[in-house]
Parts: C-alpha cells; structure tokens; sequence
C-alpha cells in the first residue's frame, strides 16, 4: 500500500485526487490549517470523509517545523502541495501571505524532504498564471514566464525551486502547470462557479442579476476531475518533470455565460457598452448580468491558452470535457443545491 499526502485536501482539487488516491488502494494523509476547515463539505461530496484510509493533519506549510513533524509522522511514498493562497485577485491586499504560502512554503516541504527521506516524490501545483502577462500562445513548458500578480510571482519562485530541488538534489520533484480547471466543488470566489450558481439561482427565481467583473479575457477552462488524474500521471512518470495540463480552447468570461445560462434555456441578449453593457433574458428581456468595476483586477492576465502537448505524447493526458459539458453539470449540480435549500 502506498502513502500520500495531500496539503490543502479540503480544496476542489485535494477532494477529487483524495478519491482518486483512495480508489487506487493508497493511505491518505490530508492536510488543512485548521482542525475544521471550511471545505470539509468537498469532502463529503466526494465521498471520502471517513474512510478508514484518510486521515486528517493540521499543518502550517510556512512553519518548517510542522513540515519535518509531518514528514516524519506520515513517511510519505508521494507529496501533492496543493495548500495555497489561491485567489488572485486577493494577493494584491495580501502579497506577503501570499509569498509566504505559495512561494516559500513549497520549499519548506521540499527541504523537509530533503532532509528526511530524499526518496519522497513532490509535486508542486504551478499554474497558468505564470505565464501573466506573456504574449506567445499557446504557452506551453518552457513559457515565456510574466507574472501579472502577486499570486503568480510567487508561484513561479516555487516552480523554479522544485525544478533546482529535481537537479541540484536529485529528489523526484516534479511541477503541473495547470490552466484554470473547474467543477461544482469550485468556490463560489472564482467566476464559474459564481456564474453557475448565480444562473441556478436566477432559473428559479430566487436571485434576479449576476453582476461580474471584466467579461472579455480569456480563460482555458478544463474539468477538476480530470487535471487531478494528470497530477497522478506525472508523478508515475520514469523521470520527473514539468507537465502543462490545459484544454487548448481560449473563450472569454462572457463565453461561460453564455453557455451556462443557455444550459437552462435562457438565451442572452448583449445590450450597451463598457461598464453599462448588460445581458438581457431574450425571451422576459428582464437584465440578468450587469458589470460592477468592483471585480475588476488591478492588473489583468487577458488571455491565458495552455499547450498540453507534452502530456498527451508522456503521460496519455488529454483533457475530454467540452465545456458546453462543463457548464451543464456545473449548473446542474447547483441547481440541485438550490432546490434542497428549499
Ligand atoms: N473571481 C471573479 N469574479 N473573476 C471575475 C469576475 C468576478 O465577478 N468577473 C470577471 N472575472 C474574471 C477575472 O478578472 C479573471 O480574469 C477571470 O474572470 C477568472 O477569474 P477566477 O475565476 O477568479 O480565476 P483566476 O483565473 O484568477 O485563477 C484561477 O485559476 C488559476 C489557474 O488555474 C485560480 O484557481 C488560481 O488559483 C489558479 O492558479
């Protein structure tokens, strides 16, 4: 049997690996920062709070010795770092948090590894927003690199410490870059699940407009489920590695709109410009989105489209999920939240 452990298990993508762990016969160790963390509901939904074979740990990744203490306790075969600060838009208030959290504390794990068992396999949760403000795309491995935000930056610096960690150390440390990847277990703080619950909510008559933020960047949304299977797949690689894992498809904030609302049967009517453009119900004509300047970003990472090349010819990776499928089963399953409310 091996054992993994998991930081930020009560997140969208530690509740999917952990039953995806679980099901593959692994001993889960689960971290969260605090002994009841506000996901533990993700942990429900997928069905594995619980199970004789996940336990939970309370764990700071920024304070090193809670690092070593866990180390020693779970003699982890595979570490998934998956604990971060990771709103954007919130590392402009806490850039400081958000450098301690996501920057330094992948290399407090990574020392810890160092230190106890260099056999321990790491990966580190990259993202697409690495690659910010940069202008070739798709990008793929190599990048160009240019964060646009606090939150990037500091993942970058972890990027590159796990690959220093992988060559100076030998330590099989590998990265997934991973573009934005969704599902009902989503917060409702991120823009698809904001809109799918919002579109929920407005179908039966209980909400009666979405305000959001800038509808015209571009995003490369994939399916949860399927990106935590990558995350295994690079670990089970013969080399470590950096891996982009990504649909390809670029579609705007406006797009998933318009596909979500139209998963209910409620085309969108586009009316006015700027900061006064509206969608309009076409068959009520009654506004259902309206923009508030309030969810736009200081800086803005405008078109984020990854190429995921490399993990379809290493790992067999390939992204399935349509997003016209994505939004479906995300309203769905929002719809159906809404109505146990009742
Ligand atoms: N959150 C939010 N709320 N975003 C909005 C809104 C709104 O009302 N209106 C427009 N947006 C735009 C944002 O400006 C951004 O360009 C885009 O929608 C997506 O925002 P988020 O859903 O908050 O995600 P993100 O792209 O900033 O970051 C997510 O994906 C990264 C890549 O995988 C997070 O999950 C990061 O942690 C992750 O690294």
């Amino acid at each position: 049997m091996k054992t993994a452990l998991i930081t930020g298990i009560t997140g969208q993508d530690g509740a999917y690996l952990a039953r995806l762990l679980l099901d593959k016969g692994y001993r889960v160790y689960g971290t969260s920062r605090k002994s009841e963390p506000e996901g533990r509901w993700r942990l429900v939904e997928t069905g594995v709070l619980g199970n004789d074979s996940l336990r939970f740990c309370e764990h700071d990744i920024t304070d090193f010795s809670s690092n070593l203490r866990l180390l020693e306790a779970c003699e982890p075969d595979e570490i998934y770092n998956l604990a971060a600060q990771s709103y954007v838009g919130l590392s402009f208030k806490q850039p400081l948090v958000t450098g301690a959290v996501n920057g330094l504390g992948p290399v407090c794990l990574l020392e810890a590894i160092r230190i106890l068992n260099p056999q321990t396999k790491f990966y580190q949760a990259s993202t697409s927003e690495m690659f910010g403000k940069a202008e070739d795309s798709p990008h793929n491995e190599l990048g160009p690199f240019f964060p646009h935000n606090p939150y990037g930056a500091a993942k970058l610096y972890a990027h590159f410490m796990t690959i220093n960690y992988a060559n100076a150390h030998s330590i099989f440390a590998s990265s997934g870059i991973l573009f934005n990847h969704e599902s009902p277990l989503r917060s409702k703080s991120f823009v698809t699940r904001k809109i799918t619950d919002s579109v929920a909510r407005i179908r039966l008559g209980k909400m009666d407009c979405l305000e959001l933020g800038n509808l015209d960047v571009y995003r490369d949304w994939g399916y949860a489920k399927e990106y935590v299977a990558g995350m295994w797949k690079i670990l089970q690689a013969p080399t470590p590695g950096t891996y982009v894992l990504s649909t390809g498809r670029p579609k705007t904030v406006r797009d998933f709109a318009r596909l979500s609302f139209s998963s209910v049967g409620i085309e969108l009517d586009w009316v006015g410009d700027g900061l006064n453009e509206v969608a309009k119900d076409r068959h009520t004509g009654k506004t259902v989105i309206r923009i508030n300047p309030q969810f736009f970003r200081p800086t803005e990472s405008e078109r984020q489209v990854g190429d995921a090349d490399k993990a379809l010819r290493e790992l067999g990776w390939k992204a399935e999920t349509t997003l016209e499928q994505l939004c479906s089963l995300m309203v769905e399953a929002d719809i159906r939240r809404c109505e146990k409310e009742a």
